[in-house]
């Protein structure tokens, strides 16, 4: 009996993620297309948008295979990778900056002790600390993540790691602060303990406008702190310590 109703419940969510598949992709700049995207807005003013966010995780990671694993990488990837170097490393607390709508610290509250997320915008910070109000072992930092870390690193006791997020070259939030992933990165790095850090969407890299390579990241970071190694795979770049 149980296996069949898990079956049924496999079922009905494969159909349920398949019809997103559908949708999501043939939505286009068709009438369909603009009714969904009305829906979404009137979801994201009502706690039900964290749910819509995460169903449609699943089609988004299949229409990422199918076209070939793009360099842009679904959230389920991210999660994969957040999920593997907190168990690889032995690391028990989270820390994000850019907590938006609050879907990683969703997926990774079982799997680590405490979490500690930034987010810059005051609307999206409050929207989470809502969220996650009945959960003792996260906290929702409002602030700019440079700002705040500080603050942030102070309450740790052991290694972390650390999930950079905040959009730092291209999301809207406080622009014109080239130096923040820097200042980040050196916060991290010289603190105490041996911190693990993943940043995302490293093709923001792009080494112009001011902006530095993934090259100059590497090369910064490997000749100021020589026991940390730096590589960059699925848009992700990992900064850990030397095996
Ligand atoms: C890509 S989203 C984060 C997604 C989230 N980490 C996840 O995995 O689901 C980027 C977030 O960073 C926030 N942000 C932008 N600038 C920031 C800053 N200076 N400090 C903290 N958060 C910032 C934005 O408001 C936005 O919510």
């Amino acid at each position: 009996m149980v296996g069949v109703d898990l079956r049924r419940r496999r079922n009905a969510w494969k159909h349920l993620s398949l019809t997103a598949l559908f949708v999501r992709t043939y939505a286009g700049s068709s009438f369909l297309g603009g009714t969904l995207r009305s829906f979404r807005r009137l979801l994201q003013r009502t706690p039900l948008y964290g749910a819509y966010k995460v169903l449609g995780h699943y089609p988004d990671y299949w229409y990422w295979l199918l076209r070939g694993r793009p360099l842009r990488s679904p959230h389920l990837l991210k999660q994969r990778v957040v999920r593997e170097y907190g168990e690889k490393f032995g690391l028990k607390t989270l820390v994000e900056t850019g907590t938006y709508y609050g879907e990683m610290v969703a997926a990774m509250k079982r799997r680590f002790d405490r979490i500690y997320s930034i987010e810059y915008a005051p609307a999206l910070a409050e929207r989470a600390a809502r969220k996650f109000a009945a959960h003792e072992n996260i906290r929702i930092f409002c602030g700019d993540s440079r700002v705040v870390m500080p603050e942030v690193l102070k309450l740790l006791k052991a290694p972390a790691l650390f999930w950079l997020d905040a959009g730092y070259y291209g999301w809207v939030g406080k622009r014109g602060d080239q130096q923040r992933l820097s200042a980040e990165l050196e916060m991290i790095l010289s603190h105490p303990f041996r911190h693990v850090i993943l940043l995302d969407d490293a093709r923001g890299l792009t080494g112009r406008d001011g902006i530095p390579s993934v090259g100059d990241v590497k090369a910064h970071v490997e000749s100021n702190f020589p026991q940390r190694s730096v590589e960059v795979e699925y848009d992700i770049m990992r900064i850990t310590l030397r095996e």
